[in-house]
């Protein structure tokens, strides 16, 4: 009898973690977009998120053997608006990879409580604002990359936390409108091995633009980076060009709206 009550018991707790993450992934899916995706097969359907060993029927979605969203990737795949602050719920998240999409508006704070989350990629948006202060208490987050866009602030400096970033091995902030001083947290980290911070608009004195911490130590002067063609940060203020420390001579490259001329790209971010 006491078996089958506890057994009842953690049935209906395993049945409440799926209820919040399928909520979660309502949430996600009607603001950034869903309707517009180029693929979202399953997804706001009654199949099962998590499937068998083989097949997980959402797309883009990868759970863990006992059936919890252990990977949310949906990398170039037309996702538009925010992520939702729902997304704390995905409490069984590894990997978030939403790179080259078209996601605005900040990065919620509700990221933070991903507790177990190792993989967070969020590069070529059009995120806004600061990176949350609480991503400092991530402590499985290992691969970091916010590349490539309108990010502002500093890159989180966290003096009240202990630990920082415990266990990051990258950082990828290059491309976006960081200024201040370059953050030193996840420099003296034992796993650390790779920040960059080029294309910002750091002071001039603590901007290495580029650097690689390891067994071998390398940093360059912030010249030429932003000759690389991937180095795309979207226009704030919508000026017709600019002239930055780093990056001398800057455009707005148009990649995904290649019909329109620069400006009018520029002037139309943020999103109205
Ligand atoms: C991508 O999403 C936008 C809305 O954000 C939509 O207008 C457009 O048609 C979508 N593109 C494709 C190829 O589906």
């Amino acid at each position: 009898m006491r078996f089958i009550f506890l057994a009842l018991a953690f049935i209906l707790v395993g049945l409440a973690f799926a209820y919040d993450e399928r909520e979660a992934l309502e949430s996600f899916y009607n603001l950034a977009g869903g309707p517009d995706w180029t693929q979202s097969d399953g997804w706001m359907t009654d199949l099962p998120i998590c499937g068998d060993d083989v097949t997980d029927p959402w797309f883009g979605i990868e759970c863990t053997s006992d059936g919890h969203v252990a990977y949310l990737v949906l990398n170039n795949n037309n996702l538009s608006g925010k992520i939702t602050s729902e997304i704390y719920k995905l409490e069984f998240l590894r990997s978030l990879y939403l790179n080259d999409n078209f996601l605005t508006d900040t990065i919620p704070e509700a990221i933070c409580d991903l507790s177990n989350l190792m993989y967070l990629q969020l590069t070529h948006n059009y995120f806004i604002g600061s990176i949350p202060e609480c991503t400092c208490g991530m402590d499985q987050l290992k691969y970091f990359y916010v590349n490539n866009n309108g990010l502002t602030g500093n890159i989180p400096l966290c003096e009240e936390y202990e630990n920082p970033f415990e266990r990051v091995i990258e950082f990828h902030g290059h491309c976006n409108w960081f200024s201040g001083e370059v953050s030193t947290v996840f420099v003296d980290n034992e796993y650390f091995e790779e920040l960059y911070t080029y294309c910002n608009f750091f002071d001039p004195e603590c901007d290495p633009a580029y650097m690689y911490l390891g067994p071998e130590y390398r940093c360059t002067a912030s010249d030429s980076v932003c000759d690389d063609p991937t180095c795309r940060r979207p226009p704030i203020g919508c000026p017709m060009h600019l002239i930055t420390m780093e990056c001398g001579l800057y455009y707005p490259e148009t990649p995904f709206f290649p019909e329109l001329p620069p400006y009018e790209m520029g002037c139309s971010f943020p999103m109205e």
